[in-house]
């Protein structure tokens, strides 16, 4: 299949498009598995999805999700975990199967991020990999928290943030306080992300607009995490036409 780019009017029309994709992969396949993503860009994806479930459109009791990443540190009963987010916004209002994120609640140096990354791809193999994964972007070119890179990450690892990422996410949800983003993370890697059946990239607005047109047609490097997708044969991106504004 050819990679598919959906050029929607605004944020509400994304969230209404993948969350019809992410509901037909339950009707052709039950016991789907979904990678999830955090942040601004899922929201209106999530919401839908709730609105599908309670017209009885949806049904999720055979769907396992594993999300993409976790802030070092962070977790369950921490309002700003990434845990608490998809609970919020997902969890709390659809029954799943299971849902799994990273364990980085107890981890805050690296050595034992990758040792909880290695635990948390062990049961990723073990489902059978993933299905349909839905990732965001940062305005870097980041795919969950695989920052710009002269290698390629492999598997769920600790991560360090870069000074862009933290002062993005300040802005979106700290008052713009850089000090209450984590510098560490747990991620999936760009090889396991590369490894679903199936990615749909979600971006609005037109801070990603460089990074939506180095990801689709700018060379395929590491230095722009989501270019690599570009290796990918069955990739959707579903933005709107502020972020596709440099790609016309
Ligand atoms: P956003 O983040 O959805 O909050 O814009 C996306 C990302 O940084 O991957």
């Amino acid at each position: 299949m050819r990679n598919q780019i959906i050029v929607c009017e605004n944020h509400q029309e994304i969230g209404d498009v993948v969350a019809t994709i992410f509901a037909e992969s339950t009707t052709t396949k039950p016991n789907c598995v979904w990678g999830l993503a955090t942040g601004a860009s899922p929201i209106p994806v999530y919401k839908k999805l709730c609105d599908f479930y309670e017209a009885e459109d949806l049904d999720c009791s055979q769907v396992t999700t594993f999300n993409l990443d976790e802030y070092a540190g962070r977790g369950p009963g921490d309002p700003d975990s990434y845990y608490e987010f998809m609970h919020q916004h997902l969890f709390d209002k659809i029954p799943f199967k299971k849902n799994y994120l990273p364990d980085a609640k107890h981890s805050t140096e690296l050595d034992e991020l990758n040792e909880s990354g290695i635990r948390y791809d062990a049961i990723i193999d073990k489902v059978g990999g993933i299905d349909i994964m839905l990732v965001g972007i940062g305005t870097n070119g980041h795919i969950a928290f695989n920052e710009p890179s002269d290698i390629i990450s492999k598997g769920t690892q600790g991560v360090i943030l870069t000074e862009q990422t933290r002062h993005d996410n300040a802005l979106k949800f700290y008052d713009g306080n850089i000090d209450a983003v984590p510098k560490y993370a747990l991620s999936m890697g760009m090889m396991s992300i590369l490894q679903s059946n199936k990615i749909v990239l979600i971006a609005n607005g037109p801070a990603k607009a460089l990074a939506i047109r180095n990801a689709l047609y700018g060379p395929i490097t590491p230095k722009c995490p989501a270019s690599l997708l570009q290796l990918h044969p069955n990739v959707t991106f579903v933005v709107d036409e502020a972020a596709y504004s440099l790609c016309k």
